[in-house]
């Protein structure tokens, strides 16, 4: 992943790609770079390391003195590399040959070696190892083979149709100082709007300082901005116009809000998150899921349910799975969805698919919504970021309202996934009459309890950073649970391997001792999960069977769990919540 800027009009273009860039820093940061034009040349600055390298650069040659280079019109790109180690030649933006036009790219060109080899046999000259790089040469390619309709327009397209792979992508040129172009396919881009000036960017908190007024360009999208206009082209080249819509966060909804860092302060706005996600759906104990409203005949005649994700929200899934199962009594599965499409799935036009995704820009997912598509599914988003891809191409979206989330190991997004997948299910229940009034009310009565207890939750915090202090060093780590405990304990395993770089798997309860509780030794850290009462003798067997061989184990369970204390070398209390 990586984050591209772009401005056109009246802005001092350097600083404000600068801190766009730095606002996209979560998407990539082993190198950035900006081109703008100087008169008719094009500059590049780029760097490899963190943007403050950039900084520094741009500060040292004078470009972040306006008096001095009034810069107009610009692009940015901060990179995660995927073709090319991290340098300063492989950064972006990336030149032609001639050096009259510089690009930036996000996403991966699949036929690069293809391209290259034809560019250089025209006698194109390659400065790095991308497969960003192609597009700049091709751009010059077709610029020189005279395309005029729209002049540089028609070039740029032109080259976009030799290009296989997915793209989010912002070009300027020497010879067309005013305008940029941006085009998309499977990779986000946004507009911005301002007074006077556009931006485009690959996420909306790199423009949310400068204006709340966003476009979210679709797949197949091109655009020509400049001071005063914006155009749009769709897939087909046709002139189309895209609504604005108004971005309620602020800016400080995007940045971290004094803690040090955006995951701990995502952590610390689940309870609100998850507030966001149920308050305005539970009303005088009914659930509003105006969303579904016109699939309700639809509804009544599903035989079977999959819930296709990835990562975290692959977990949530699971959750689902079990909650939909239990209360709903129709045949439900979770799978993953780089799995989805090569496995033959059983989906027909009596089949509900539910796809989950905070970004609603996952290619895996995208892919799988689009296959249960064409074999006549009903397909039902739970997605974040409204507008995306996901939430556009499903017949149905439930939005989590989680907010942004900046961090890339997912949290607040987690919790709203298991919000929305509840109330979804209690809605399933009630509409398939398999839950009387009294049951769904008190467990809407529930729901409406979690913000406070996430909160509650929360207060365990110096006590799990002690814990935690005490066991940095472990090499690797279990984690234990049954049924719904099992699935937390996936999400929880992934949250460590992805955060401390420690290896650690997911158990449920009654499985370790199949083989695996080889790896157990005099030491081992096992966190075993218990919310569920009918099932704490049975994890207290499975804790006995560890720690006969040394485990240490730390223990998270609800008061109802309580029994298993005996058996914990250390325990965190959760809430208390239904179960
Ligand atoms: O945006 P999505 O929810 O579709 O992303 C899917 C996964 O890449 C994502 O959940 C990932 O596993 C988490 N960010 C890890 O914390």
């Amino acid at each position: 992943m990586c984050g591209i800027v772009a401005v056109a009009g009246d802005l001092f273009a350097v600083p404000v790609l600068l801190e766009g860039l730095k606002k996209l820093e979560y998407r990539g940061y082993d190198s950035s770079g900006l081109a703008f034009l100087q008169g008719d040349q094009v500059i590049v600055e780029k760097k490899q390391g963190r943007i403050v390298h950039l900084e520094q650069a741009l500060f040292d040659s004078g470009w972040l003195d306006e008096a001095m280079h009034p810069v107009r019109l610009g692009i940015g790109h901060t990179r995660w590399a995927t073709h090319g180690v991290p340098s300063d030649e492989n950064a972006h933006p990336h030149l032609s040959s001639d050096s009259r036009f510089a690009v930036v790219h996000n996403g991966i060109i699949e036929n690069e070696s293809e391209l290259r080899y034809f560019l250089q046999k025209q006698g194109f000259t390659f400065r790095s190892q991308t497969d960003s790089e192609v597009i700049a040469h091709l751009i010059e390619f077709y610029y020189g083979k005279g395309c005029t309709r729209r002049d540089w327009f028609d070039a740029v397209q032109v080259a976009m149709n030799d290009l296989t792979g997915s793209y989010a992508l912002a070009v300027i040129a020497a010879d067309h100082p005013k305008q940029l172009l941006v085009a998309r396919k499977e990779s986000p881009l946004i507009i911005g709007v301002g007074d006077h000036w556009h931006m485009a960017a690959s996420d909306i908190p790199a423009v949310l300082n400068q204006t709340n007024r966003i476009i979210i360009l679709e797949d197949g999208d091109m655009a020509c901005i400049s001071a005063d206009s914006c155009q749009i082209y769709d897939v087909l080249g046709q002139s189309v116009s895209r609504e604005i819509t108004l971005i309620e966060w602020d800016c400080q909804a995007a940045e971290k809000d004094g803690y040090e860092h955006f995951m701990i302060k995502e952590i610390h706005e689940e309870p609100q998150a998850v507030r966001q996600t149920l308050s305005p759906r539970i009303v005088n104990g009914e659930i509003i899921l105006k969303e579904l409203q016109p699939a309700l005949p639809k509804l009544q005649a599903i035989e079977s349910i999959y819930l296709v994700a990835c990562g975290t929200a692959y977990h949530a899934g699971v959750v689902g799975q079990k909650l939909i199962e239990h209360c709903c009594r129709r045949r439900a599965q979770a799978d993953l969805a780089s799995e989805f499409r090569y496995s033959d799935p059983l989906v027909d036009d009596n089949t509900l698919v539910i796809v989950i995704s905070q970004s609603g820009e996952t290619l895996d997912t995208l892919a799988a919504l689009r296959l249960a598509k064409s074999r006549g599914a009903m397909v039902l988003a739970i997605v974040n970021v409204a507008g995306s891809s996901i939430a556009r191409e499903a017949d149905y979206v439930i939005h989590t309202h989680a907010g942004p989330e900046i961090s890339v190991a997912s949290t607040k997004a987690y919790s709203t996934q298991l919000a929305a997948l509840s109330l979804l299910t209690l809605y399933l229940a009630d509409l398939w009459k398999v839950i009387d009034r009294k049951t769904l009310r008190i467990y809407l009565d529930a729901l409406s309890q979690l913000p406070e207890k996430i909160s509650a939750a929360l207060t365990a915090k110096d006590q799990i950073q002690r814990f935690a202090s005490e066991h940095f060093n472990a090499r690797s780590v279990f984690f234990m649970g049954r049924y719904l405990d099992y699935a937390l304990a996936m999400e929880s395993s992934l949250k460590l391997k992805e955060i401390s770089y420690i290896h650690s798997e997911a158990y449920a309860g009654g499985e370790l001792k199949h083989g695996t509780i080889a790896l157990i030794e005099e030491g081992t850290l096992v966190i075993c999960i218990m919310t569920q009462p009918h099932l704490v003798d049975k994890m207290i067997s499975n804790i006995r069977e560890v720690k006969t061989r040394g485990a240490v184990v730390l223990g998270m369970l609800t008061p109802a769990c309580q029994k298993a204390n005996a058996v914990c070398d250390e325990v965190i209390m959760l809430p208390d919540i239904h179960s």
